[in-house]
C-alpha cells in the first residue's frame, strides 16, 4: 500500500497542527491547511507555494468546510488523508460553566471534526492509501476535573472514530486516533495548573506525522503520560473517583481548578 501524499489538516495556524504541517512538508507531502487566522497560513504558502494550500475558514461553518475539502481535492487531484485537528478547550467548573461555551466546544471538537472526516470520505474512497485521522486527547480516556466539556468532547470523538474504524476496515480505509498528553501550544499555555510530562510541540508533531504516514490506528504520546493515563483508564470506577476527587481538592486549594491563565482568560477567538 502507498503512503498518503495529499493530506488535509484542520487547525494549522498554531500548535500541533502547524508543527504537523511543517513535519509533513519536510517529507515531501502536499498539504491543505485549514484555520481562521490567515496570516500563519499565508506564511506557510509563501514558503511552500507548490505544496501548501491555505484554506482560511471556520470549521463550524459546514458549507465552507465542505467547499474547502472539495477545493483541496480538486487542487491536488484527490485526497489521501484528512486530519481533524482543530480544537478548543475552555476551562470551567460546575459553578462557572456556561452552556454557550459547552455548545462551542462540542460544535468545534465533535461536530466539525466529524464533518471534516465525513466530507472527505468520498475523496478518500478513490485514494490508494486512505486515512481518516483526528486529534483526540487522553482527556477523553477518563475525564478529570476542571474541563468537563473538553473531556466530554474528546470522549465523543474517540467513540466516533472507533465505530468508523470497524465500519471502514473492509474497504481498506484506516482510521487513526491521535491521543496526545500535554503538549506545548497556545491551548496549554492558558492552563493554570501544572502539566505532567509536558512535551515539546515539534516532538509531538513528529510522532503524529509518522503515525499518519504509516496509517496506524492509534498513537499516543509522550510515553510516561500514556502509561499514567492508561492506568487511570483501567482503574475500578470507585478508585478512580477517589483519585479524581483528591485532584479536584488539590487544584481548588491551589486556585487552579477550571481556571485559565490571566493572559489567556479570554476564550479562544
Ligand atoms: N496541546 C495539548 O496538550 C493537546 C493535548 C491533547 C489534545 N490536543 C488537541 O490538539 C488539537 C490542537 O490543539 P493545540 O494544542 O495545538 O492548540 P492550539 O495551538 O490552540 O491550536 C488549535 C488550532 O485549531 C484551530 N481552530 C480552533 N477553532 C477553529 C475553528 N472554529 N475553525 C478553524 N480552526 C480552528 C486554531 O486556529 P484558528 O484560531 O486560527 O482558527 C488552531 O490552529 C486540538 O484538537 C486539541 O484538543 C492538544
Amino acid at each position: 500500500m502507498a503512503d498518503p501524499e495529499r493530506i488535509l489538516i484542520t487547525g494549522v495556524s498554531s500548535g500541533l497542527g502547524h508543527a504537523l504541517v511543517e513535519a509533513l512538508l519536510a517529507r515531501g507531502v502536499r498539504v491543505a491547511g485549514v484555520a481562521r487566522r490567515g496570516e500563519a497560513l499565508r506564511a506557510l504558502a509563501e514558503r511552500h507555494p507548490e505544496r501548501f494550500l491555505p484554506l482560511v475558514l471556520d470549521v463550524t461553518d459546514s458549507a465552507a468546510l465542505r467547499a474547502a475539502i472539495a477545493t483541496a481535492a480538486a487542487t491536488f487531484g484527490g485526497l489521501d488523508a484528512v486530519v481533524a485537528n482543530a480544537g478548543i478547550g475552555i476551562p470551567a467548573t460546575a459553578d462557572t460553566i456556561r452552556t454557550e461555551d459547552v455548545r462551542r466546544v462540542l460544535e468545534t471538537n465533535v461536530v466539525a471534526a466529524i464533518e471534516t472526516l465525513l466530507f472527505a470520505l468520498p475523496y478518500l474512497r478513490k485514494s490508494p492509501a486512505p486515512l481518516l485521522a483526528a486529534t483526540t486527547s487522553m482527556a477523553g480516556w477518563r475525564a478529570g476535573p476542571g474541563a468537563a466539556p473538553y473531556c466530554a468532547s474528546k470522549a465523543a470523538l474517540i467513540a466516533f472514530l472507533d465505530a468508523l474504524r470497524a465500519e471502514l476496515h473492509a474497504e481498506g480505509i484506516r482510521v487513526l486516533d491521535i491521543a496526545p498528553g500535554f503538549v506545548r501550544s497556545e491551548m496549554t499555555a492558558r492552563n493554570a495548573f501544572a502539566m505532567p510530562f509536558l512535551m515539546e510541540t515539534h516532538a509531538a508533531a513528529e510522532q503524529m506525522a509518522r503515525a499518519i504516514l504509516r496509517r496506524k490506528s492509534h498513537v499516543s504520546f509522550p510515553l510516561p503520560m500514556t502509561a499514567l493515563a492508561w492506568m487511570f483508564r483501567r482503574l475500578p470506577d470507585r478508585l478512580y473517583d477517589l483519585l479524581a476527587r483528591h485532584v479536584a481538592k488539590k487544584l481548588r486549594r491551589e486556585g487552579t481548578l477550571g481556571i485559565a491563565q490571566a493572559s489567556g482568560s479570554t476564550p479562544h477567538p
